[in-house]
């Protein structure tokens, strides 16, 4: 049996084998087989003025890719010049065209070839190779996403995140660069998504969450490539205002991006791989209503984030035990992870 055979019965099924987490082949596989082919948030649209280089997954994936605004449009390139491959663009700029400063190859901000100094008598030139390759992009609200070779479509992936969200003002969710950071995790990251993925842990892990979250009431919904957990609030005062029984809804999009929406606003979180024991999650915040920062779910982030570290750090050394390969799933409060694993499942095989 492959350790990517998941049962789609969660009653039957095991878990993720610990060699996923383990083995350095796997990890290295998985940034061609899952995240070259997921959305992954790659720039803030309100960063992109005219030019704006960006680097899908630093450290990782590390794909240079450009934002190129043009009037209406923006186009996504492949910021790698076409003769030679020198970066094109290496900060914010305004320009009515791309420049390469190695040779003077020119582009226009589509990515077309449009012109090369001492190419006279070069057979089948230019031809469509010489053109930028356009990458996959799409926004949602201020979130820009690229897929260097989408396995689904970006609407196919966040259907149920836009429908579900529907009620959302993008519009007035504000980033806010003092609330946003970096947390380090010294563990996969993988394990970081799937302790994220089930409310299970709340009573346990998070004493100031649980005060606040009904845990009887707590829901998982699972999607194609995406899961919704609701958590609701014990008091009104902490809840939507479009539901007075939600306090927050946590969306998942397969394989690491986070979507937790509060009655104050939103707060992203993306999960980036680092090595198979080191990953960086990066908190983005948007504000919408400052008047309710410090209450309910989405009180105190920071501390929930802490005590969530902990525990997957604590994971992330239990699963190198050579007594412990894979584990059973609860069939009414793991719904989230089970499906998680067999995403990754599907992706890696
Ligand atoms: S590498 Fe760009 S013009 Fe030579
Ligand atoms: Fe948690």
């Amino acid at each position: 049996m492959s350790i990517f055979d998941i049962d789609p019965d969660i009653a039957r099924a095991s878990t993720l084998s610990a060699e996923f987490y383990t083995d350095e082949r796997y990890f290295a596989e998985s940034r061609d087989k899952i995240f070259a082919r997921s959305w992954q948030l790659a720039a803030r649209a309100s960063e992109v003025d005219n030019l704006a280089p960006a680097t899908v997954l630093e450290s990782f994936l590390d794909e240079p890719v450009l934002f190129a605004r043009e009037n209406e449009s923006l186009h996504c390139l492949a910021n790698v010049c076409t003769h030679r491959g020198k970066l094109l663009v290496e900060e914010n700029c305004r320009a009515g065209g791309i420049r390469c400063g190695y040779h003077g190859r020119r582009f226009a901000l589509d990515g077309r070839f449009l012109s090369m100094p001492e190419f006279d008598g070069v057979q089948d030139f230019p031809s469509e190779a010489d053109n930028l390759p356009k990458i996959p992009a799409a926004a949602l609200g201020d979130l820009l996403f690229v897929s260097v070779a989408p396995r689904a479509s970006f609407e196919e992936v966040f259907a149920p995140v836009v429908e579900r969200l529907a009620w959302v003002d993008w519009s007035s969710l504000k980033f806010s660069a003092a609330r946003s950071r970096d947390y380090f995790v010294d563990a996969h990251w993988a394990l970081y998504c799937e302790n994220y993925l089930e409310g299970f842990h709340i009573p346990f892990v998070h004493q100031s969450l649980n005060a606040v979250v009904d845990y009887d009431s707590y829901t998982t919904e699972t999607f194609r490539f995406a899961s919704l957990q609701t958590g609701r609030a014990k008091s009104g005062d902490d809840a939507f205002d479009f539901d007075e029984s939600v306090a927050a809804l946590y969306f998942f999009v397969f394989p690491n991006l986070m979507l937790n929406f509060y009655p104050w606003g939103l707060s992203v979180n993306v999960v980036k791989p680092l090595r198979k024991d080191l990953t960086k999650v990066s908190y983005l915040t948007y504000v919408a209503d400052e008047s309710k920062l410090d209450r309910g779910a989405g009180a105190d982030l920071g501390r929930v984030e802490y005590e969530d570290q902990r525990v997957v750090e604590a994971v992330q050394k239990g699963i190198n035990s050579r007594f412990y390969d894979r584990g059973r799933y609860s069939p009414s409060r793991e719904q989230g992870t089970h499906h998680f694993h067999r995403l990754i499942a599907e992706f890696m095989k």
